[in-house]
C-alpha cells in the first residue's frame, strides 16, 4: 500500500511527511495540548528519537491522537503539581495547551484567561525550575489590527479579543522570564494554522468549510467576508518548532505564516472549486472579536530561524480533500498515515 494516497499535485513536504532543517534527537520533551491538532502533530514527529510526553487534559484533545510512543499525562496545565510532575528532566517543552478559539475567550473571558495566561505561567515556573527551554505557540493574535501589512514583530500589540490579550501576556512572560531568569525561550506567533486532524466545533475555517461543502451544505461566511488570514499547514508549523527548539536566536518572537493571504471569501471560492461542487454562500453576522486583515512579514523567521513555510494553501486544501475522498471509500487511516501527518476527523 503507498504509504498516504495522494495527488501528484502535493508537494513532497506533505506526501513523504515532514522533512526539516534543524534536528532535535535524543531528548527529554514535553509537548503540552499533545492530544490537540497541532500538538499532536509534534508529537508524533519527535516521537521515536526522542522520549516524549504529552501533557493534555483532553478538553479538546483526544487521547487517541497521541502517538503510542509517547507517555500521555492527563492533567490540568494550572496544576503547578501536575506540571512539576510533567517536567521532570524535561530538556524542552513545547507548550501548545490553551483555549483556542476566539469565540470561546469572548464568552468566557476568565477561562480563557486561567488556562492561556496562568497555565502559560505555571509552565514557565516549572521550566525554570528544570531549566527547559521553553517554545511556546504564540499567535498573530497579539497583533489585533495591524497598521501595515505584512506584520512585523515590531508591531504594536493591540489584540482586539480575551484571546489576543490572553496571547499577549503569554508571550510577554515568555520573553521576560529568559531576560530574568536565563532560561532559552521562543514565542512562536503562528498565523491561520490548518491541516489534517483539526477537529471540533470551533476547528477553524478552513476545516469548517470542507465539512459544509462536503456535506452539500452552504458555506457560512462571518461579516463581508473580505477579512484576511495567511494561512500556514500545520507541517510547516511543525518545522518552526523544531527550528525554535535548536536556534541559538532565543529571547524573542517569531512570526510564522506564509507572507500570502486570502480573504475569506477567496478561501469559499477555492474550496467551492477544488471540492468541485455548486458551493453556495451564506453571509451571517461578523464575530465580535474578530480580526481584520492578518499577514505575516517572514523575513526574521527565515533569516534567524532558517525558517520557510513550503505548503502552498491550494496544496494544502488538496491533501485534505484527497483524504477525505479516500475515507468516504473506506478506511484510510491504517498504513495509509504519514510520520507527523494524521488523517482528518470527519465529525
Ligand atoms: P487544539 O485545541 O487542537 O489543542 C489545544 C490542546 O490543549 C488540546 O488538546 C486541549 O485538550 C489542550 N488543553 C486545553 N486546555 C488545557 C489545560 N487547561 N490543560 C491541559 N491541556 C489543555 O488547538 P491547536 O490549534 O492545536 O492550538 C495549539 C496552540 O497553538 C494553542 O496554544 C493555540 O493558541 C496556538 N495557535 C493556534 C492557531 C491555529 O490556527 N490553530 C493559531 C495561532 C496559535
Ligand atoms: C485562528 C485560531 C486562533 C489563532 C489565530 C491566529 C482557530 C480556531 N483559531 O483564529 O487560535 O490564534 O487564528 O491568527 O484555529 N469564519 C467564517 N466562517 C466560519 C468560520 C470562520 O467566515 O465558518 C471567519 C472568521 O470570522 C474569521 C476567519 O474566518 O474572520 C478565520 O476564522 P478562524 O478560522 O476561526 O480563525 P481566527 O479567528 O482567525
Amino acid at each position: 500500500m503507498t504509504p498516504f494516497p495522494v495527488g501528484a499535485h502535493v508537494s513532497s513536504d506533505i506526501q513523504s511527511g515532514i522533512s526539516v532543517d534543524s534536528d532535535v534527537r535524543d531528548r527529554t520533551v514535553l509537548v503540552t495540548g499533545g492530544a490537540g491538532f497541532i500538538g499532536s502533530h509534534l508529537a508524533r514527529r519527535l516521537a521515536g528519537e526522542n522520549e516524549v510526553r504529552v501533557l493534555d487534559d483532553l478538553t479538546t484533545g483526544t487521547a487517541d491522537a497521541v502517538p503510542d510512543a509517547v507517555t500521555l499525562i492527563e492533567g490540568n496545565v494550572t496544576d503547578r503539581a501536575t506540571v512539576e510532575r510533567a517536567m521532570s528532566g524535561v530538556d524542552i517543552v513545547f507548550h501548545q495547551a490553551a483555549v483556542v478559539s476566539v469565540e470561546e475567550s469572548v464568552a468566557d473571558p476568565p477561562r480563557s484567561h486561567r488556562v492561556n495566561v496562568d497555565g502559560t505561567l505555571t509552565v514557565l515556573e516549572a521550566a525554570r525550575d528544570a531549566d527547559a527551554r521553553v517554545v511556546l505557540a504564540s499567535s498573530a493574535a497579539v497583533y489585533g489590527d495591524p497598521k501595515s501589512l505584512p506584520v512585523t514583530i515590531d508591531e504594536p500589540m493591540t489584540p482586539r479579543s480575551p484571546y489576543g490579550a490572553d496571547k499577549v501576556a503569554a508571550d510577554a512572560y515568555a520573553r521576560a522570564y529568559e531576560a530574568t531568569y536565563g532560561i532559552s525561550v521562543v514565542a512562536l506567533r503562528y498565523f491561520n494554522a490548518y491541516g489534517p486532524g483539526q477537529r471540533g466545533p470551533y476547528s477553524g475555517v478552513i476545516e469548517a468549510f470542507l465539512r459544509r461543502a462536503v456535506a452539500g451544505e452552504p458555506l457560512t461566511v462571518h461579516g463581508d467576508g473580505a477579512q484576511t488570514r495567511d494561512f500556514i499547514h500545520v507541517s510547516d508549523i511543525v518545522r518552526a518548532n523544531l527550528a525554535a527548539a535548536t536556534t541559538d536566536h532565543t529571547g524573542t518572537a517569531y512570526n510564522i505564516g506564509t507572507g500570502e493571504s486570502v480573504t475569506v471569501n477567496e478561501l469559499a471560492a477555492i474550496i467551492g472549486e477544488e471540492t468541485g461542487g455548486d458551493t453556495d454562500v451564506r453571509h451571517e453576522a461578523a464575530r465580535p472579536g474578530d480580526v481584520r486583515h492578518s499577514r505575516a512579514a517572514a523575513d526574521r523567521a527565515r533569516d534567524q530561524l532558517g525558517f520557510e513555510a513550503r505548503v502552498s494553501l491550494r496544496e494544502g486544501i488538496e491533501d485534505l480533500i484527497s483524504r477525505r475522498n479516500i475515507s468516504d471509500h473506506g478506511p484510510a487511516t491504517e498504513g495509509s498515515i504519514t510520520q507527523g501527518l494524521p488523517d482528518s476527523d470527519d465529525e
